[in-house]
Parts: structure tokens; sequence; C-alpha cells
């Protein structure tokens, strides 16, 4: 499928690559933009061939935010109307595991999009911040929540409230970002990352996910409740009897995804 505003392409270690590819606007997240990365999400997650779906950008940028052009002379009344953020919200439906590999600016929506991702690979010159602050907006897409649930209260709240940003290695130091490599090659220990996962049993990789995603939605009650289900359920699919027997049988596991 040919898009206007992303790149996608189908990697043969399973992986599902999509480049944000407005590099003029530093790949800035216009309506039009997130509608063709929610269709790309979708029929990704829909191909069975996929494992792994990495997101990015390009080395100076991976998103600058919310297309503010798009948004400048909108009324309270045009934002309820659009809500232009409700096709952000596909990115949630998705069940594969999701990678950003992230260059240079991460900022708003970017860093919004980011934290939306189930693991971050950021470059040394990776910047993340929430500065709607400085628009007379404030984060609009998850950025007082997630932030705050990953990096604390202090620092979320001189993010969100000054601006300020994270270096790639405070990022990484206050738990935003899984690893940092040089820019050279943090797509490829991006794709490396992904590779890995892409590797493993379909379903218990997708319910992994679910069950990890659940800790920063439900109670603790809830959440055990909830993965001693997933843990149960994955009793009846052939890829834990594989797994199991291949252990004991010392060989690698064939994974068919049923
Ligand atoms: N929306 C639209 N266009 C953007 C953009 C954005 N978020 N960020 C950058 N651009 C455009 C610029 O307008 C410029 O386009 P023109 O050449 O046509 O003028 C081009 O990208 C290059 O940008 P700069 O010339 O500004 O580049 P710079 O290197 O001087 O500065 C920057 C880089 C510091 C990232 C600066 O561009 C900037 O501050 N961008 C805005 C960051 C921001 O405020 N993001 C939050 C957006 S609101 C949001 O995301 C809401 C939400 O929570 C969902």
């Amino acid at each position: 499928m040919a898009y206007e505003y992303i790149l996608t392409e189908k990697l043969a270690t399973g992986i599902g690559l999509i480049r944000l590819n407005r590099p003029r606007a530093l790949n800035a997240l216009s309506p039009d933009l997130m509608d063709e990365l929610g269709e790309a999400l979708l029929a990704f997650d829909a191909d069975a061939g996929v494992g792994c779906i990495v997101i990015t950008g390009n080395e100076r940028a991976f998103a600058a935010g919310a297309d503010i052009k798009a948004m400048a002379t909108a009324s309270m009344a045009d934002m309820l109307k659009q809500d232009l953020i409700a096709r952000w919200e596909t990115i949630h439906r998705i069940k594969t595991p999701i990678i950003a590999a992230v260059s240079g600016y991460c900022l708003g929506g970017g860093c919004e999009l980011a934290m939306s991702c189930d693991m971050i690979v950021a470059s040394e010159s990776a910047q993340f911040g929430q500065p709607e602050i400085n628009l007379g907006i404030i984060p609009g897409f998850g950025g007082t929540q997630r932030l705050t649930r990953t990096i604390g209260k202090a620092l979320a709240m001189e993010m969100v409230l000054g601006g300020r940003m994270l270096s790639a290695d405070e990022a990484q130091r206050f738990g935003l970002v899984n690893h940092v490599a040089p820019v050279e090659t943090y797509l490829e220990t991006a794709l490396k990352l992904a590779a890995k996962i892409a590797g493993q049993a379909p379903l218990a990789a997708r319910l992994a996910k679910e069950a990890v995603n659940n800790a920063l939605e439900l109670s603790l009650r809830q959440g055990l409740q909830s993965e001693r289900q997933l843990f149960q359920m994955l009793f009846a699919t052939e890829d834990q009897k594989e797994g199991m027997a291949a252990f004991i049988e010392k060989r690698p596991a064939q994974w068919k995804g049923k």
C-alpha cells in the first residue's frame, strides 16, 4: 500500500517497519499522517507474518509533536467535533509488540507516540520533551499521564510545566528508554530487539504485552487476576505444548502461533 506521509516495509525477520516521513516538518504528526499510521499499524497487526512493529523517524526527528499548523486556528468546538486525538487511539488497539526507534526531536505528541509504544530505543542525540506549555496548551495524548507513571511526578512536572527536555541518557536513567545507541546504529539496535521479539511464540508475546500494560491500568489485585487468566489461557495453545516439549527434548521450539 502506498502512503504519502509514512513508509512501510515488511522485513524478512518478521518485523513491520514504519517510518514517519514528513522530514521538512520534522515529522509533525498531522491528521493525515496519523490516519496513515493507524492504517499501517492495523495492517501489520493483522499480518500473521509480523511479530513485532518498529516505528521510527529520521536522524533529526522522530516527531516534533502534533502538527501545530493544523490546529493553530481551531476553536474548542472544532477540537470537540473533530476530536483530532481520537484517531491517535488506534495504537492502543494493536496487540503486536511495538518498539519506537527514536533519534533527534521526540517532542509533544511525538514523545506521547513513543510512550504509547511498548519499548523505546534511542539514539544518543534523542531529546524527549512535552513543551506544549510554551504554546499555551498542555499535552493531549497521554503526556501528563504516561510520563508521570514512568518517570515520577517531580520530573514530569518539570517537563510539563517548565518545558524541560531529557537527553537520551537521562531518559534511560529515568526509565523512559530501554537502550541508547549511537546515531549510526540506533535503528539496527531496535531492529535486533524487534527480531528477538518477532521470534517468540506469537500468542505468548501478545498476551505478555497485554499483561505488562495492564500493570499501568489496573489495581494490583485486578492485574494479578488478569495475569493469572492470561497465563492459564496459554495452556490452550499448541505453542505451549511445543515450547515445553522442545525444552525437555533440548531442541529449538518451532512456533505455530496456534
Ligand atoms: N507542527 C508543525 N510544524 C512543525 C512542528 C510541529 N509540531 N515542529 C516543527 N515544525 C516545522 C517548522 O514549522 C518548520 O517548518 P517551516 O520550515 O515551514 O517553517 C520545520 O518544521 C523545521 O522546524 P524549525 O525551523 O522550527 O527547526 P529548528 O531546528 O529551528 O527547531 C524545534 C526545532 C525545536 C523542534 C522546533 O521546531 C519546535 O519547537 N517545534 C515544536 C515543538 C512542539 O511544541 N511540539 C508540541 C506540539 S503540540 C502537541 O504535540 C499536542 C499534543 O500533545 C498532542
